[in-house]
Formats: C-alpha cells, structure tokens, sequence
C-alpha cells in the first residue's frame, strides 16, 4: 500500500436548529454581534439522548453508500471527539457496536478542534502499515452539551453535528497526482490549556465541566498557526498554495478563514465556508465542510484539497489531499 484514499463523506446534523435571534434570547447578545464578530447565523443541537456515537452513526452510513462500501469491510473506526459519550469505553467501539461490526479496530482520538486532523493522520499510517484495509474516519461532537449556556461570550459559538469519511488502501505511483492523502503535519503546543479548556473532568472536579476560552487570545494564534501548518503541509508534499483548488478549514469564525487565507495570498472564494449554517462543530467541522463542498459539486476530480484545523491544547494540523 502506497496512499490512502478518501472514497466517500457523509454528514449528520441533529434537526432542531438555533438561529441567533433565539440565541438573543437566551444570553445578552444579538444577531447583529454574532454575524459581524463570527459569520455564525445558525447552529444545530442535539436532542436529549441523541449521543455523539448517534450523531457518528448516522454520518459513517452516509460516507459508506456514498463510496458504495459495504459496513462489513470496514476493519478500522477513529472517531475524532472532545465530547464522548461516556468517559471510557471509546465512543469509537459504541460506533462499531451500533454499525453491527464485531472486527476490527476502534478507538478515540483526542484533540478537540483538530481531532479530525489527527484522525485521518493516524488512521492513514495505520493503513499503510498494514492494521486496516478500510477506515471510518470521523469527527463527531456535542458541544452544546460541555457549554455554559450563561457565558455569552462562548455559547453563541458552537454546534452539534458529525462529518465522516472512507478512507481505503490504494496502490498507486506515489507521485502528486496520485488521488488520496499526499502529505500532513501536526503539532501541539500544551503551554496553552488555559486559553481553551473544559474546567472538569475525573481528574479535577469530578464533573463534566464546561469550555472556557480566552476568544480574543485564542484567535491572535489560530491564524498564525495555521498559515504555517498549510505552508509546511504543502511543502512536504513539494506543492505550493497556488496549487491548492480548495481550502477545507475547521469552522470557528469566518475573520480567522479570511485571516489565514490572505496570509497564503488565497482568495477566499477557494476557502469551502459552512460556519454560517453549523457555528464551531469541533472535530466535525472539516469532514462536514469537505461533504458540503463534494455534494454540491465544488470539488471536482484532480483537486488539490488542503485540510486545516487548530483547537485546545493548543493543537493544530494541516493536509493536503488529491481528489
Ligand atoms: N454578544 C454580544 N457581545 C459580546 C458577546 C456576544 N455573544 N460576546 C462577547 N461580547 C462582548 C464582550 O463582552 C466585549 O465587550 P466589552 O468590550 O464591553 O468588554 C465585546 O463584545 C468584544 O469582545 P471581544 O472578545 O474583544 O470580541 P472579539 O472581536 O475578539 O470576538 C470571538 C470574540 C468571536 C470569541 C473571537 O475572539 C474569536 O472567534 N476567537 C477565536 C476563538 C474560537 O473560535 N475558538 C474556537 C476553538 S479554537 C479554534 O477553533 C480556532
């Protein structure tokens, strides 16, 4: 095996959806603030009792027919969350154990806003080391369930929803155009807990906790990290942005998309934009952006996908992919 290959997506966004009007509702905010400050306009949220591993499900059944693949061939499961269902086991094996798969390989991968990066990151090396032929790769939150629903200054940003993809072992030449993961790059930083966190857990409090983030503080890094994640991704791959057909970026505010698309000297009507209609969805927000852009026709065969995310931690990451 030389390359892995994305060969289908899939999304779920639970039904019930929260405008900003009725998020003004709620908090001391407006409509008005949150477009300007954010692009956010609407967010989904899940219903009581709808899990991440539901949400997870019902995208991993949509990226096996859109790829034509039977669930039954599926012998790796990474699931990308900040928000599993229960402490430990992995929502990964809850995913498998719902899909009816008794074999394989499942487990979690931990790294909030970029979970989605590093899963596909591991879940390509284990298949070209030989773990798995066939790999679901998704990223699958909810949010609403770790926010403090008081703080307007966090709850108006984020969502529920999951994106997943195929990914499949590919023979190929192992050349640039060869259709599948080309090259990525992660990092992590832990000096930055303080500015992105969840003030609970086994080891602290005993509770779930909620997020608190330090926004403005947050943001100053995001386009500075991941600029240079995109560089060096692209790099590694011998490539350069003005190679790169489409951006598919974590979702957090549309300033930091325009932010960082300028620093490659990208136009940002390359960069694929979905945080108007979900907000900030974590681990999902790529694979749910790469889906939006695939179904409506925007990526097209021979496109060079250049995948981005930074989230708590800090950690951040960046891939580039031939479609
Ligand atoms: N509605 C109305 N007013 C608000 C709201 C709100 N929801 N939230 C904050 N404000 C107020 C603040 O209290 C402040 O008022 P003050 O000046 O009287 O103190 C004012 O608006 C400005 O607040 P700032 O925090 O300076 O606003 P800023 O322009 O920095 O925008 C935001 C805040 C949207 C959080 C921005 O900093 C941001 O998006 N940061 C990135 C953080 C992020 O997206 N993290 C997600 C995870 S990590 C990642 O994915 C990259």
């Amino acid at each position: 095996v030389t390359r892995s290959r994305i060969v289908g997506t899939g999304t779920y966004l639970p039904s019930r959806v929260i405008e900003n009007a009725e998020m003004a509702a709620l908090v001391d905010t407006s409509d008005e603030w949150i477009v300007e400050r954010t692009g956010i306009r609407r967010r989904h949220i899940a219903a009581e009792g709808e899990l991440t591993s539901d949400l997870a499900v019902n995208a991993a059944k949509q990226a096996l027919e859109s790829a034509g693949i039977d669930v039954q061939a599926v012998d790796l499961i990474v699931v990308a969350t900040a928000t599993p269902d229960q402490t430990f086991p992995a929502t990964a094996t809850r995913v498998q154990a719902k899909l009816g798969l008794t074999h394989g390989v499942a487990f979690d991968v931990a790294a909030v806003c970029s979970g989605f990066l590093y899963a596909l990151t591991v879940a390509d090396a284990m298949i070209r080391a030989g773990q798995g032929k066939t790999a679901l790769v998704i990223g699958a939150e909810t949010f609403s369930r770790i926010l403090d629903w008081e703080d307007r200054t966090t709850c108006v940003l984020f969502g529920d929803g999951a994106g997943a993809v195929v990914l499949r072992a590919e023979e190929g030449q192992g050349t640039n155009d060869d259709k599948g993961l080309l090259a990525a790059r992660l990092h992590s930083d832990g000096r930055y807990n303080e500015l992105l966190y969840v003030d609970g857990g086994p080891g602290s409090t005993g509770t779930t906790g909620k997020l608190r983030m330090k926004g403005k503080e947050v943001f100053r890094h995001a386009v500075t990290n991941l600029s240079s994640v995109m560089l060096e991704t692209l790099a590694a791959a011998g490539l350069k942005p003005e190679d790169v057909s489409w951006v598919i970026p974590h979702q957090a505010n549309l300033r930091i998309l325009e932010g960082t698309a300028k620093k490659l000297s990208l136009p940002i009507d390359r960069v694929v934009v979905t945080v108007d209609q979900h907000a900030n969805t974590s681990a999902a927000s790529v694979p749910l952006a790469l889906d939006a852009a695939v179904r409506d026709g925007r990526i097209k065969d021979g496109d060079l996908l250049l995948l981005e995310a930074m989230g708590g931690g800090f950690t951040w990451g960046a891939a580039a992919v031939r479609w």
